[in-house]
């Protein structure tokens, strides 16, 4: 869905180099990359393997650090936090998704989406009231007490979302969280990320190697080679297509 050009920005990238050392050799990896994200925008990253999708999510997200360049998400200037404040910004700002599900194996459905809610104030009345929205937002409120390894594929990466939205986080960061799965469940997933951006008013960026899953997105970047070769509206998405249109409200009671 088309944003309103006066959505605040949410993230101002401009300039942003990153390299790796390996052996004493310096690795460029993304050169000189600029682009800027409105609040309640969805966009697909693709580009060919090694071309520095990952890396260039885990910097908007905070996993990781720019050598060079400007950062803001939000109010934050994201080069200027150490890591202790980078990993609290982190932890309140942005819900991660992986290709792999990356779910505690010991813990249930219901408490792998908890984890991000034990850093917080809520008592555990309150959690549990987060937890069974959650679960029942993706599906899965009859699967609350199953482990990842009694759920197939696409469920477990149903708790993940569950889990990386609980903090109603303002970005979502999804590095190929179909990757994984059969076009069925795929879909599924996609679906879920529409409504969490056209419902309630998600930022999603979308990392993925699949052009049908990218079609979904209403703005397509394009990484070659560490550097942006294509930012462009794509004006024939196939997400939010019903739907009274993005509001801003929280799927999550307030806390
Ligand atoms: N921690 C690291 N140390 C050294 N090199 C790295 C590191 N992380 C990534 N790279 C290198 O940076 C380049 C880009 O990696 P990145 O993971 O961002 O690519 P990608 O586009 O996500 O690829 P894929 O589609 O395979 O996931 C690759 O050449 C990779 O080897
Ligand atoms: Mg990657």
């Amino acid at each position: 869905m088309p944003k309103k050009p006066s959505s605040p920005l949410l993230v101002e990238a401009a300039h942003l180099y990153k390299s790796y050392r390996r052996g004493g050799q310096e690795l460029p990896v993304l050169q000189d990359i600029s682009l800027t994200i409105r609040e309640g925008e969805f966009l697909a990253l693709m580009g060919p393997s090694g071309s520095g999708k990952t890396t260039l999510l885990n910097l908007i997200a905070g996993l990781d650090r720019p050598n060079q360049g400007l950062l803001r998400v939000g109010e934050v200037d994201l080069t200027r936090l150490n890591e202790a404040q980078l990993a609290a910004w982190r932890a309140r700002t942005v819900g991660f998704i992986f290709q792999f599900y990356h779910l505690l194996p010991v813990l249930t459905a219901a408490e792998n989406v908890e984890l991000p809610l034990l850093l917080t104030t809520l008592s555990r009345r309150q959690r549990r009231e987060h937890v069974e929205l959650a679960l029942e937002l993706v599906g899965l409120s009859d699967r609350r007490h199953h482990y990842p390894g009694q759920l197939s594929g696409g469920q477990q990466q149903r708790v993940a979302i569950a889990r990386a939205l609980i903090t109603d986080p303002a970005l979502i960061a999804a590095d190929e969280p179909t990757g994984d799965l059969d076009r069925a469940s795929a879909g599924e997933i996609l679906d879920l990320l529409c409504r969490l951006n056209g419902e309630f008013g998600k930022t999603i960026i979308l990392v993925t190697h699949d052009p049908e899953a990218a079609a979904r997105a209403p703005r397509l970047i394009k990484l070659i080679k560490g550097q942006l070769i294509l930012d462009e509206e794509n004006h024939t998405h196939s997400c939010g297509m019903t739907g009274a249109g993005p509001e801003t409200s929280s799927p999550l009671p307030s806390s």
